[in-house]
Formats: structure tokens, C-alpha cells, sequence
């Protein structure tokens, strides 16, 4: 076992930690929305209206606070008005992921009662890349507008009387590949006309985001931020997943991998830190009053679909790895909070770096999912100044432990901690400035690497009670390989 010092200074308090940060992606892809989140009325699978009880039970658990929805790329081909009106009415569309057949039983209606549910906030993203101006501006009316107007009178109709509160609002989706294909002096002036369009109806305020970079394209983010200005756009959009092999033929399987490949989707993931870093300093430039956040949108590990599932369907399981994965995200997020404002991982339920997994009627939570709950207390708090003296995986220069330290509204600190070596256990000599400890509680995540959740298996990870000791001045914290560990110190 190695030790490590980490020290922290509640009285340097750096940036608030906004709750959206720990927000999901959903779009209509393989089996994220139907049969996902959606089954129908009829359905035996417990339900209120078509939306199934026991995955909005779960997100009320982790506190998700915002969904974004309905795509990705299904977003810029999705026309809204087929979606709405009597369920057996409504035209079906081809679903360009596996072209299959979307009947379009879930619309916007059914995405709202959804949020309702889960009680986060809706974020829509708009179609430019083959919608219309009318179009979105139609449908903004259509959902927020409380006055008389076509599109209100058809919501009413439709059975909605009151207009929703609508706050996010992409538009365009990675216009810059299935949005369009567009350079980004295209979309800037493209950006412009459809955001004239975008009205604030009824005292409801419109927060619109521009498709921002993929990854590393610096030069998307400068033109954007240069032509579209931040008075224009309150968010701008990355997105980056983690591949193992870094090449996207043959990207590596989901449980199937060995340790260098574990440390090569470690070492890919946090590119992103650098990533975030270089595209905040181009936002600095244009925006030092930070009225334009970075806004993460599509975020998670992207690997080979599980053998004898639908290639375009994007199934993968879910590992401890991707446990790792989430909280040094989640940690870099924070650490750039004075910038990031949210984001969501990629997807919500049964696609990619899912939090949630469905077969028929079962359901079960991933590490990933543990992740969030071990991070919820981060949501809103303040981050504090923290150090680690760390120790780098020799073979493949990472830091081993990632950590994030905030404090609430009512004094209390929240510390996570992981560490991502396969084979070092560390001993953190946490050292708190001016602070009484009175009572510390702690949680732990752990296994072996490949160690996952699965129907057969739904309770191979979980979250454990853990110890964590008070020392003079702080706290001794033992962190096992491969682990995530909450905990929570109140003075
Ligand atoms: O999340 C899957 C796809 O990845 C999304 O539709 C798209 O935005 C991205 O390329």
C-alpha cells in the first residue's frame, strides 16, 4: 500500500458545481426510448401513461436533473408535428439508426410527462439540418406559448392546456456530420437565423446552445464564438467519446478487455481535461464574462455492441471500467465548472455508457449508475480547493486517484475519490484546513474491473457502507484498486 497527502481549503472556494453536470442523454436509437424509457399504456410492464415506474424511480434516486432528448442525430431528421394528436393518428418514420420503424407513440407530450416524472428539466434539441425555421419555431410556440395561437389551441387540443416550461434548447445537432455537414461558418449563419425565430413566449426564457466541436476541432469553437457572439447563445456543445483502441473500426469489446486496454480508455478519457481546457481558452478570448457555457452533450465510452445484437443499436454492457471512467469525467467537469455548466452522458438507458439497462420487463443499474449516486451530493454544491500528491501509472503516465471536494448550502463536505490503478491500494492522509471534524460517513464502489451488473447478476456491483477514519486535521481514506469512494464530513 502507498500514501498519499491530500489536502483541502474550504476556505478557497473555486466555482458552483451546477446540477446539470450530472445530466443524461436519450435519443431514439436501439432501445433507449422504446422499451427503454417507454413501453405504452398497455404494456404489463408497470407504467404511468406508456412510461415505465421503474426506471423513473431509479433516476429520481441519482437526481438526475436534466434529460436532452430526442436526439443526437435522430434530432435533425425528427419532425415534431408527427409526434403529437391521437397515438393511432400519427404518421411513423424510418429510424435512420438500423431503419427501423418509429411509430412515433413518443412524442413530445409523452417526453414532458417523463420529465415531470423523473422531476428534471426537458432539453430539446431542435432540427436544423432538415427541419425548417417554421418548424422549430412552431414547435417552441407550440409547447410554451399560454396565450391564443394555432399552435397553442392544437397543444390544447392535443390535451395539454397549460404551455410547459421549456429552458434548454439545442439547436442542431453535430452539424458539422449528421446535422448537415455543414463547415462552421455555414452553421454560424444558419445558427443566427433559426435563433431570430426562437422567441421567448409567456415569461418562459429560452437558454439555446449551439452545436459546438467535436473533440478537438479548436477551429469550430473559434468561428462559432467569433460570427455567432455570446449574447447569441447561452451554450456551446462538445462532444467527445472514449474509444479504447482509439480507432473506430474495431473500437474494442465492453467486458472483454485486458490491462492495457483498461489504461488505454483511462488515458482516452481524460484527454478530455485538455480538450475542455484548450476550448475554454478560445471561449475566454470571446467571452471573459463567461456568458456562454461549455456545455458537454454527448460524453461516455463507445465500444463494439455486444455480439449478436443489433449493430445499430449501439448495446454494450457496462463495467467497473466504466465506473472509473464516469467519476474522472465527472471530476474533470467539475474541476472546469467555472465554464462546463452541464452535461450529459451518452445515453441514458440501453445505448453506449448506459446508467440504466432494460430486457423486458427486468431492469438494472450499472456501475456507472452507482457512479452518479455516489456523486449526487456534488449537484449544486460549491468546489473547493483540493490537491493530491498522486502517483503516475508508470507505463502509462496517469495519475492514479481522481478526487472532487464541495461543500453545500448547509456546510456539509462531500468528498469522491477514485483511483484507477488494477493493482495499487492507497492510503489518502486527507489533511481539511480549519475544520472540526464532528461525524464522517463514507460509501464505496469496487471490484475487479470487468466486474459487472447483468439480469441474470443484477447486484454483482453495488455500493457498499466503507470507513473512513478521523485523524487530527482530517481523515485517513483507504482506497482499494479500482475503486470510487463518497464521503461525507459534516463540522
Ligand atoms: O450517441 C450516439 C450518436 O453519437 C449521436 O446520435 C450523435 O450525436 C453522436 O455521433
Amino acid at each position: 500500500m502507498k500514501n498519499l497527502r491530500m489536502i483541502v481549503n474550504p476556505n478557497d472556494r473555486r466555482s458552483h458545481i451546477n446540477k446539470e453536470i450530472y445530466g443524461n442523454f436519450s435519443e431514439h436509437l436501439g432501445r433507449c426510448i422504446y422499451g427503454g424509457f417507454y413501453v405504452g399504456a398497455d404494456s404489463t410492464i408497470p407504467n404511468t401513461d406508456g412510461i415505465r415506474n421503474d426506471v423513473v424511480e431509479a433516476f429520481r434516486k441519482i437526481k438526475l436533473p436534466v434529460l436532452r432528448w430526442p436526439g443526437g442525430c435522430f434530432a435533425d431528421e425528427y419532425h415534431w408535428q408527427d409526434a403529437v394528436g391521437d397515438v393511432s393518428e400519427r404518421k411513423g418514420v424510418v429510424n435512420n439508426w438500423g431503419h427501423v420503424a418509429d411509430d412515433n407513440s413518443f412524442g413530445t407530450h409523452e417526453y414532458m410527462k417523463l420529465c415531470e416524472l423523473i422531476g428534471c428539466e426537458p432539453y430539446i434539441a431542435g432540427n436544423l439540418g432538415s427541419g425548417t425555421v417554421r418548424e422549430l419555431m412552431d414547435w417552441i410556440d407550440y409547447m410554451t406559448f399560454d396565450g391564443r395561437s394555432p399552435m397553442a389551441e392544437l397543444r390544447r387540443k392535443n390535451g395539454q392546456d397549460k404551455a410547459w416550461k421549456l429552458k434548454y434548447l439545442g439547436i442542431g445537432n453535430e452539424s458539422w456530420g449528421c446535422g448537415g455537414n455543414m463547415t462552421p461558418e455555414t452553421y454560424a449563419e444558419h445558427y443566427l437565423r433559426y435563433n431570430t425565430f426562437c422567441r421567448n413566449y409567456s415569461g418562459n426564457e429560452l437558454f439555446r446552445i449551439a452545436c459546438g466541436p467535436n473533440a478537438d476541432d479548436y477551429n469550430w469553437t473559434e468561428v462559432c464564438m467569433k460570427k455567432i457572439k455570446p449574447e447569441n447563445m447561452q451554450g456551446l456543445s462538445l462532444h467527445y467519446y472514449t474509444v479504447p483502441t482509439g480507432n473506430w473500426e474495431h473500437k474494442g469489446s465492453s467486458t472483454d478487455f485486458d490491462e492495457k486496454e483498461y489504461y488505454s480508455t483511462i488515458c482516452g478519457t481524460m484527454r478530455i481535461d485538455e480538450i475542455i481546457t484548450h476550448h475554454s481558452e478560445i471561449m475566454n478570448r470571446f467571452d471573459p464574462r463567461h456568458k456562454t457555457g461549455l456545455i458537454v452533450d454527448e460524453w461516455g465510452c463507445w465500444y463494439d455492441v455486444e455480439p449478436g445484437t443489433n449493430p445499430a443499436f449501439l448495446y454494450q454492457l457496462n463495467t467497473m471500467r466504466d465506473a472509473i471512467v464516469a467519476a474522472v469525467n465527472l471530476d474533470i467537469f467539475n474541476r472546469h465548472s467555472d465554464r462546463v455548466i452541464m452535461a450529459n452522458i451518452a445515453q441514458a438507458v440501453n445505448v453506449l455508457q448506459s446508467v440504466i439497462l432494460t430486457e423486458g420487463e427486468k431492469m438494472i443499474v450499472t456501475p456507472t449508475y452507482h457512479v452518479f449516486d455516489l456523486y449526487k451530493e456534488h449537484q449544486d454544491g460549491t468546489l473547493i480547493y483540493s490537491h493530491c500528491t498522486n502517483d503516475m501509472i508508470s507505463d502509462h503516465k496517469i495519475p492514479a486517484v481522481s478526487q472532487t471536494v464541495s461543500i453545500n448550502d448547509s456546510g456539509a463536505m462531500h468528498i469522491t475519490l477514485s483511483n484507477c490503478s488494477l493493482t495499487e491500494e492507497y492510503e489518502i492522509n486527507c489533511g481539511i484546513l480549519d475544520t472540526k471534524i464532528n461525524s464522517v460517513s463514507a460509501r464505496i464502489l469496487t471490484g475487479d474491473a470487468h466486474d459487472h451488473n447483468d439480469f441474470d447478476k443484477p447486484e454483482a456491483v453495488v455500493i457498499k457502507p466503507y470507513d473512513a477514519e478521523t485523524v487530527h486535521g482530517g481523515l485517513k481514506i483507504k482506497l482499494p484498486p479500482c475503486s470510487v469512494v463518497a464521503v461525507e464530513v459534516n463540522a
